[in-house]
């Protein structure tokens, strides 16, 4: 992980060196020693018990911190929306189901460095004055909850979690939970039901977590890399993360960078940096004989950006929404000019459709035929109207229901549609385009499934692995 020369945040060029994965390829640096070494626990130590608490959320207000989990909330702004005087207790709840497609980062913090998110958890619990956490883990991270758990039973047995934490008079219980694999429990409110025992079904908001969340108490959600940078910013302050990024989007964020770039990986730069720099540079620009048809920038759900849209891109959380799309999780996805879109979208929609959890008409039968029609144009079989179908769809589908999954569905089709609608009109046209263009890559059939499983088929899985290119 080198400097980089190239970041100009503000408009002046502030050398920029990871923070947040600074410590992620050293050897033991998800163990307690490792952490204590580099002075990890002393920014809790000397501020639990000891600073006021509504001065912590003051803080990371002034750092403008926003939520690094999809939607840029500024968090310290979400902190101060915590309903007090309930007589009930309250609680912060750790988003790692990480579930968006394209998003690899909050994986490397729970599995190499959990100390430094638990260092986050302790003081953001201080500052919302919350004596129980739940840090919520996608099932699959098995490496991630056995590290995180050591974590918490390392600090436990130093005194940093349990009863009276640093000799204060502070408790904090720390509980780090398994999801069962659904994108759903990604969303806050699908997490909460899964924290309570429930299947994961998100909630009609308002009311908002911070009023009613988990166990109908006050609740705080926040993503794992939100809660990673609280302690740098609580021990560095706030002039000293808002010395990158863009007024309205400073600071660093970790993107995840995957598809047809030679060095796909996991990368932390500032914010406000173009994207050209971000493909070109770090990730080694396009591979050998491609150019780029599109970028999907921040995870699946994001609407797509031309090369023309890209050239004018920054990471900011303003710039994408400028041009139609938005930050997202930070999950970017380069697909170059030989990517068949007609497979990418019923790849997309396939995803969507099942990961639906059902509960609103729009999004159960709306994803289904959008996944239904999306699979039409890969197999070549659509009929004239169907390009419009897709778009009527896709419309009735937003707004309509309790959480945004339906929107996440329909808005990459809509963008598709808008900027490539030529694709799908020609492959109405022109049937035979499908099996002219047919890889194994996009046979998303049982047989491939077969194939790359017993036969060591297609490496359909090798994209974004790339985190020792860092
Ligand atoms: C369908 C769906 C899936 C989501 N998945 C995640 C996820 O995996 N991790 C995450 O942190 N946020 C996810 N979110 C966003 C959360 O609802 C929530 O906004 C976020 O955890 C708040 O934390 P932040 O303010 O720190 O970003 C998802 C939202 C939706 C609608
Ligand atoms: S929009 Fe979809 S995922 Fe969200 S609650 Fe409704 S059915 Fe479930």
């Amino acid at each position: 992980m080198s400097e980089s020369p190239l970041n100009s945040p503000n408009g002046a060029m502030v050398p920029f060196t990871p923070v947040i994965l600074k410590h992620i390829h050293e050897a033991g640096s998800h163990t307690l020693d490792h952490y204590v070494a580099r002075g990890g626990y002393e920014t809790a130590r000397t501020n639990v018990g000891k600073t006021e608490p509504g001065s912590l959320v003051k803080l990371v207000e002034e750092s403008g911190l926003r939520g690094r989990g999809g939607a840029g909330f500024p968090t310290g702004k979400k902190w101060s929306f915590l309903a007090k005087g309930t007589g009930k207790p309250a609680y912060l709840t750790v988003n790692g189901d990480e579930s968006e497609p394209g998003t690899f980062k909050d994986r490397h913090i729970v599995e190499k460095d959990p100390h430094q998110l638990l260092e986050g958890v302790i003081l953001t619990c201080w500052a919302i004055q919350s004596h129980h956490a739940f840090i919520y883990l996608r099932g699959e991270f098995i490496l991630g909850y056995e590290r995180l758990e050591a974590a918490v039973r390392e600090a436990k047995a130093r005194g940093f979690i349990g009863k009276k934490i640093f000799d204060t008079d502070f408790d904090l219980k720390v509980v780090v939970m398994r999801g069962a694999g659904a994108y759903i429990c990604g969303e806050e409110t699908g997490m909460l039901s899964s924290i309570e025992g429930g299947r994961g079904y998100p909630k009609i908001k308002p009311p908002f977590p911070a009023v009613s969340g988990v166990f109908q108490c006050p609740t705080i959600v926040n993503n794992v890399e939100t809660i990673a940078c609280v302690s740098h910013i609580v021990k560095n302050g706030a002039a000293w993360h808002k010395q990158w990024g863009t007024e309205k989007s400073p600071g660093f964020k970790i993107f995840c960078l995957s598809g047809a770039v030679k060095k796909p990986g996991v990368y932390e730069v500032p914010l406000g940096i173009t994207m050209k720099e971000f493909i070109e540079v770090y990730g080694g620009g396009m591979i050998e004989g491609r150019t780029l048809k599109a970028v999907i920038p921040g995870g699946l759900s994001a609407p797509l950006l031309t090369p023309e849209m890209v050239e004018k891109c920054t990471l900011d959380y303003e710039s994408l929404a400028g041009l139609g799309s938005m930050l997202g999780s930070g999950g970017i996805t380069v697909l170059h000019d030989q990517v068949d879109l007609m497979s990418a979208i019923y790849n997309t929609m396939r995803f969507y459709h099942h990961e639906s959890c059902g509960q609103c008409t729009p999004c159960r039968e709306g994803t289904g035929w959008l996944e239904k029609l999306a699979h039409k144009f890969h197999e070549g079989h659509a009929h004239e109207g169907d390009v419009d179908l897709l778009g009527d769809v896709a419309r009735n589908m937003r707004g309509r229901t309790i959480c945004v999954l339906a929107d996440a569905a329909a808005m990459p089709m809509q963008s598709y549609l808008q900027l490539f609608r030529g694709e799908f009109e020609k492959r109405v046209h022109e049937p035979a385009y499908t099996e002219r263009k047919r890889t194994a890559r996009d046979e998303i059939t049982p047989a491939a499934k077969r194939d790359t499983v017993t036969q060591g088929g297609p490496d359909v899985l090798s994209v974004g692995m790339g985190m020792d290119r860092i």
